[in-house]
């Protein structure tokens, strides 16, 4: 997500700031900024675009002074990218400034209670009301303003917080959104990442979860919120500045996919409140969404695969029939739709030109537009007529792994949301979906932990000229990301196949050795794809499946990966990381380019 620095010394903040942002471009941002206190005020710059704007605005943080100071990349989640967006942020008379990664999500409702007591706001953040919150609150002691604005929190957040009244102190806090103190000589820093430290200090701490740093020029506290002190051990960092990059992993991909759990709660948490969705950044009305006869996905890549998953669920659970296109053939294919049908476009980075413009021409057709997009700003995002967010944060892999889970998210949520609405869904079922969303991310942590399982069957697998993935349902749906992931990053050529369809043709194929990864989730075909891996079996085929726990017997069939069992709705969710797994340890062990495959992009914005 956003990146955060800040420098507490005796030298000048600004051009440190500047270089420890340089450090965190990696990572994707739109907007950068810096704010320093200069010994009379709090200067901000801050500018929409590349970190090479506000270096020079700001001669490479030269012409700010002052020893104090806190900077930020941001990537956008609530208003655009834009310079009034861009952090830091200042409290309304200007005397804090705040810096956040994280989302607040009760922060309408505080922005809400201080406008009514006639604060005003600049911008459109939920960072802001952090800033305006510690103002309205504050007395005399910003330690205890920020614990008491904490308590009126929710959501999660790393912070960096400094006062124009004291020009000898950093505050720092963490939520689930990492933080770590810098330990120098007379000089101390905060960053969300240590390759934005590493060039002047290798001590840290690791702040956990709720606790406080206080920063000064010759000492660092670390309190909790009842300002107990909490005694830490100082960490020796030993990675290279690329190793830290990739948080200790070789690619941008394993740390993508190590990323999932946070990335699906980061997104669905918002959206669930007393045991129900509530999806409040729509327009669509209970009316519109009973009136609409057909549902039309329009995507391309793996996002097209998303709706291929949706397609099985919205079917299932809504009872109204629909379509999954990819983009570049609906666009084309005078496509019948009008105002019953809605389309729903989904798209990680919003620019994919098919994906647009297949929007557009349904939107032209009279179709209602609601899609689901990870970038904030983008062309999709602002063209259709409803957005929801996936909160992956920017995925810098080519092959996408956590932008795919999100987006499964975000089909759950409007499954049960639409669900409710059309009273397709059943309370009980309701509640139960309910408790089974909020527990995902813990249930894709467990698959995760199956990691070296994978590593070895793909030591099994990675010299294969073909694999063949089959499955049936939302095992099919599935079994074409598996496809997709493996021939993007490794080269093998692999193909997806409804099970049903083998022996029209593609059993033929099937020979001495050639692997088949057989899905093998969906509880009411387990009998029929078993019998499907019999008989590629019997013709020599070495297969692999990945099968709930509840059916150990699946073993003596084939070597299998074991999933928590959940209902089926949620089971793509926990059944494609194994298979993202799988691609990326084939890739890794036979030695390719894996974040950056050959001949593809992450972002296609041409036909
Ligand atoms: C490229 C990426 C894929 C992505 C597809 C659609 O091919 O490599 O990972 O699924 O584009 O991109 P979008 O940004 O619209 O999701």
């Amino acid at each position: 997500m956003c990146g955060i620095v800040g420098y507490i010394g005796c030298e000048p903040a600004g051009p440190y700031l500047i270089d420890g942002l340089a450090k965190l471009e990696y990572r994707g941002y739109d907007s950068a900024g810096i704010c320093l206190n200069d010994g009379k005020e709090l200067v901000v710059k801050k500018a929409k675009g590349q970190l090479a704007v506000l270096k020079e605005m700001t001669d490479n943080g030269k012409s700010l002074s002052g020893t104090v100071g806190i900077g930020h990349t941001r990537w956008a989640t609530h208003g655009e990218p834009s310079d009034v967006n861009a952090h830091p942020h200042l409290s309304e008379s200007g005397r804090f400034a705040v810096v956040h990664n994280g989302i607040i999500e009760n922060y309408q409702q505080l922005k809400d209670y201080l406008i009514s007591k006639g604060v005003v706001f600049r911008s459109m953040t939920d960072t802001e009301v952090i800033a305006q919150l510690i103002e309205f609150y504050y007395h005399d002691s910003l330690i205890d303003t920020v614990i008491k604005v904490l308590g009126k929190l929710e959501g999660s957040y790393a912070l960096g917080v400094i006062s124009r009244e004291n020009p000898d102190e950093i505050i720092a806090v963490r939520k689930e959104s990492p933080l770590i103190i810098g330990l120098g000589e007379k000089e101390n820093f905060i960053a969300s990442d240590v390759t934005a430290i590493l060039s002047k200090t290798r001590k840290i701490y690791r702040l956990e979860n709720n606790e406080i740093a206080v920063l000064r020029r010759d000492s660092v506290k670390i309190i909790n919120t009842d300002k107990e002190e909490v005694h830490k051990e100082v960490e020796t960092v030993t990675w290279d500045v690329d190793a830290a990059e990739k948080g200790g992993y070789e690619h941008f991909m394993f740390k993508e996919i190590m990323e999932q759990p946070d990335a699906i709660r980061k997104t669905i948490s918002p959206h669930i409140k007393n045991g129900r969705v509530v999806l409040d950044e729509i327009k669509l009305t209970h009316e519109q969404i009973k009136s609409f006869n057909k549902i039309n996905i329009v995507a391309c890549g793996s996002a097209y695969h998303v709706g291929v998953v949706a397609k099985y669920i919205f079917e299932k659970m809504l009872r109204i029939p629909v379509e999954a296109d990819l983009a570049s053939e609906f666009r084309y294919r005078d496509p019948i739709i009008n105002d019953k049908v809605l389309t729903v476009v989904i798209s990680q980075s919003g620019e994919t030109a098919d994906t647009k413009e297949a929007m557009k021409e349904a939107q032209r057709r009279g179709s209602y537009a609601l899609s689901i997009v990870n970038v904030v700003g983008s062309a999709i995002a602002m063209e259709s007529d409803d957005v929801i967010y996936t909160w992956a944060g920017p995925e810098i892999s080519v092959a996408t792994t956590k932008a795919y889970s999100t987006q499964l998210a975000v089909v759950y949520l409007l499954a049960l949301y639409f669900g409710d609405i059309l009273g397709t869904i059943v309370p009980d079922e309701y509640k139960a979906l309910i408790n089974q969303l909020e527990s995902l991310p813990e249930k894709v942590q467990t698959v995760l932990g199956h990691k070296e399982r994978l590593q070895y069957l793909a030591s099994k697998f990675f010299n294969s000229k073909d694999i063949f993935f089959i499955g049936r349902n939302i095992d099919y749906a599935l079994s074409l990301e598996g496809s997709l992931k493996l021939k993007e990053i490794s080269y093998i050529h692999s193909e997806a196949y409804a099970a049903g369809e083998l022996k029209h043709g593609t059993i033929s194929l099937i020979e001495q050795g050639t692997p088949v990864i057989a899905l093998v989730t969906h509880e009411e075909l387990i009998g029929k794809i078993v019998s499907n891996i019999e008989e590629v079996k019997t013709r020599g085929a070495e297969v692999m499946c990945i099968a709930c726990d509840t059916h150990p017997e699946i073993k003596d069939v084939a070597q299998t990966v074991f999933i928590p069992k959940v209902c089926d709705m949620l089971l793509p969710s926990l059944a494609v990381v194994p298979l993202q797994l799988f691609a990326y340890y084939v890739a890794s062990l036979k030695g390719c380019d894996i974040d950056k495959p050959r001949n593809l992009a992450k972002s296609v914005t041409v036909e």
